[in-house]
């Protein structure tokens, strides 16, 4: 009886079986969007068809090229992650028509030239865009701000030149921010992060540039999960970024012309690492050095310092290269105290 029952769904099962089998595509050749599938192709285009985009062809799904990643179910691409290509030319505008994408990477590729084309500003939904160690040039365009879903921007290790715009200050979801290693001059916005809408702490790296003045007071409010300023001209006091309860975890000042007191400096407990050397501090060590559990990194070097060395608690972490060249400080590592 119950044989019988089944037997006409287990004809049905097998027919569906068969139709399945019988299709030559696979199931993802069909989803591919032509829109996108047309605008990768451009890209692969002005890119020379180089040999890095071998598995964009005209016959195959654009959700199964490399490099590619398309959304589950409207299979719309959602990522595009080119990296450590011989890519020669530029980004060209055409990559303003995938417009659904949330994530653009160009990373290692030293023959990219040419500026970041305005027609990313069409790109509504995008939440991560890096473009890192790559020759493009030019400014930081200011048409970034339209990209009001962005929350992590790294344009770093670039030949990007210019002013960074204030602007970038109005991305309210903005909580990475990697401009390092570039020929970034001026002064740095006190817009940036005033505006966030997140909880999240924002990190921020401006290291190896040309930046000249003094850290913004606003920037005292500002919790940072890290602040990187190396290697820059950068002058005035650098204390108001301390706190015992801020919730940052590195703090890198180091190589620029800094001056301030650090005697009552007051560092945030969780702190790891704390880079200050070569630059014009004052003062003494705290001795709440001695009670930071996390630290890691402390170097204080070539700057004018004065005063016992605090000691006790992971005192023994730091050998005196992260101590030479001060006013007078004195004690282990360095030679005792007169
Ligand atoms: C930029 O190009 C120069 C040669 O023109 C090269 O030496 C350099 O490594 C490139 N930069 C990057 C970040 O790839
Ligand atoms: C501390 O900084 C100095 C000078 O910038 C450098 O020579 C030294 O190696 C650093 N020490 C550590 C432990 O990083």
């Amino acid at each position: 009886m119950t044989a019988i029952a089944t037997l006409p769904s287990f004809l049905s099962l097998l027919f569906f079986i068969l139709l399945l089998s019988s299709n030559p595509l696979p199931v993802s050749s069909i989803l591919c969007n032509q829109d996108d599938k047309k605008a990768l192709l451009s890209i692969k285009a002005a890119f020379g068809n180089s040999f890095h985009f071998s598995s964009w062809t005209d016959e195959s799904s654009c959700c199964e090229w490399s490099n590619v990643v398309c959304d589950g179910e409207s299979s719309r691409v959602m990522e595009l992650n080119i990296f450590d290509g011989d890519l020669h030319g530029s980004i060209p505008d055409v990559i303003g028509d995938l417009s659904y994408i949330h994530n653009i990477v160009f990373y290692k590729l030293p023959n990219v030239v040419g500026p970041i084309p305005s027609a990313l500003a069409k790109l509504k939904n995008l939440v991560y865009l890096t473009i890192r160690e790559t020759n493009i040039s030019g400014p930081v365009p200011d048409f970034l701000s339209e990209l009001t879903t962005l929350n992590q921007l790294d344009l770093s290790f670039n030949r990007l030149s210019g002013s960074i715009p204030a602007s970038l200050g109005d991305l309210r979801r903005l909580t990475s921010l990697d401009l390092s290693g570039n020929q970034l001059s001026g002064t740095i916005p006190p817009s940036l992060f005033q505006k966030l809408t997140t909880p999240e702490p924002p990190s921020l790296r401006l290291s190896h540039n040309e930046l000249t003045g003094e850290i913004p007071p606003a920037f005292g409010k500002v919790g940072f999960s890290e602040i990187d300023l190396s290697q820059n001209r950068l002058t005035g006091d650098g204390s108001l970024l301390f706190g015992r309860s801020k919730p940052t975890i590195t703090i890198d000042l180091s190589r620029n012309m800094f001056e301030f007191d650090l005697t009552h400096v007051e560092f945030p407990e969780a702190i790891n690492t704390v880079n200050l050397n070569e630059n014009k501090i004052h003062g003494s060590i705290p001795a709440q050095k001695t009670k930071l559990e996390s630290l890691q990194s402390f170097n204080v070097s070539h700057n004018d310092l004065f005063g016992e060395i605090p000691s006790g608690g992971a005192m023994g972490r730091f050998d005196e290269s992260c101590y030479l060249d001060n006013k007078g400080l004195c004690g282990k590592p360095l030679a005792p105290c007169k």
